[in-house]
């Protein structure tokens, strides 16, 4: 059902309550999410922002028919062309083919490369304008937040808002579509996942952009993106965090992430925890299993940490499978400014702390421990050991 969010905008996107993943099997969804569209009403003129997700494609246009005549859409506005946004395009633009469909000329490439139609594209960039009776539009390329086609457009009216597409979104299914109206905890928490897992690998464009959008001076009543709730009570709130995880974002934390065979590398996981505590006890320690802790938890939580402790028992000459998938994923991540090591247990060759050590190097961690490797099954000895190894990792933070 529409909703109306101020005297000109209404929202007419679609809550799923019932996604549990994203991006394929890539990221975990465990709030559900929401495909925001927006509807635009200003003095006669009609204006579309964004649509929804293909497999609602049919819901979306039938609720859109109830909300509004079609044919009055003046003007499509596209700030982001993934599927999840861009999906209802082509039930859409069946009933209204010639209406024009404003979009950066990357956006027009990735429509056309997923809809192979030849609609009425009319490519924008930075500061051009759409003027409405009681305001206009203007569009702000956003490249890479979070593809290389992402505008935002500002509305100047109704006190300002910025439809931001996947900036400032969050995974989070509400009724509601306002942050005043959920759980301060869990929202800011999927705000953060959101902002590891999808968009930490452009942190410099994002730090670029917040600051440029910041010094336009722009009057915010309200900042609108495409998942999740409308930032209405603090639209600071979440400009400011974005400022912060943009930019070597670290807190006291250390994350232990490890897999184990026969419980030999999860003991020792544990005792290097221990050590760690003993030697730093106002540092936060999570220990989290690899096979069996979510992925994008454990991501979440690397994003967080000023420090990363990494465990593989050795498994036919390499790592384990979980392990290497986290390690593949943390690549992708390009954080900056954490530290990390290796450790794990192993029968004969033990190469899995070299090589985690290695991947971790490589995904731009700084490699401060040569790591720690024990054969078979830890004693008490070995485990003193690992315990010290923590307390001198604590001193290497
Ligand atoms: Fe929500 Fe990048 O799409």
């Amino acid at each position: 059902m529409a909703k109306k969010i101020t005297d000109k905008v209404t929202w007419v996107g679609k809550v799923d309550w019932e996604l549990k993943s994203f991006h394929g099997n890539e990221l975990s969804t465990g709030h559900g999410s929401s495909y925001n569209s927006y509807l635009l009403r200003d003095g006669g003129k009609t204006v579309l922002i964004d649509t929804v997700w293909g497999p609602y494609d049919k819901e979306f246009v039938s609720r859109l028919k109830e909300e509004v005549d079609l044919s009055s859409i003046d003007f499509i506005v596209m700030n982001h062309n993934e599927s999840d946004h861009s999906g209802a395009l082509p039930e859409l633009m069946r009933e209204i083919p010639s209406t024009p469909i404003y979009c950066t000329k990357k956006g027009e490439a990735i429509i056309r490369g997923h809809y192979h139609q030849d609609w009425n594209f009319v490519n924008v960039k930075t500061g051009d304008k759409l003027e409405l009776a009681s305001g206009s539009l203007t569009f702000i390329e956003a490249t890479m937040l979070h593809w290389p086609d992402t505008m935002f457009t500002y509305w100047s009216g109704d006190g300002g808002i910025l439809f931001s597409n996947d900036g400032f979104g969050q995974h989070l299914a509400s009724e509601s579509l306002y942050d005043e109206d959920v759980d301060r905890d869990i929202l800011f928490r999927e705000a953060e996942k959101y902002y590891a897992n999808i968009l930490s690998t452009y942190s410099p464009m994002a730090a670029r952009k917040v600051k440029e959008i910041l010094g336009m001076n722009l009057p915010l009543r309200l900042i609108c993106p495409s998942h999740g709730v409308i930032w209405k009570k603090e639209p600071s709130a979440i400009v400011e965090k974005y400022l912060l995880w943009s930019d070597s974002y670290k807190e006291d934390q250390v994350t232990i992430v490890y897999d184990t065979m026969w419980q030999s590398t999860r003991k020792m996981a544990q005792a290097i925890a221990e050590g760690l505590r003993e030697a730093s006890p106002s540092t936060t320690v999570k220990l989290m299993n690899a096979s069996r802790d979510d992925k994008n938890d454990i991501l979440t939580e690397v994003f967080h940490s000023r420090a990363v402790l990494v465990g593989s028992p050795t498994i036919n000459f390499g790592v384990s499978y979980a392990i290497s998938g986290i390690l593949e994923m943390m690549h992708g991540m390009r954080l900056k400014g954490k530290k990390a090591a290796a450790f794990g247990s192993y029968g004969w060759s033990g190469e899995a702390v070299k090589m985690m050590s290695e991947s971790l190097s490589g995904a731009g961690f700084e490699v401060v421990d040569e790591g720690l490797r024990l054969t078979w099954v830890p004693d008490g000895e070995a485990l003193e050991s690992c315990v010290e190894w923590g307390r001198q990792f604590a001193g290497k933070l």
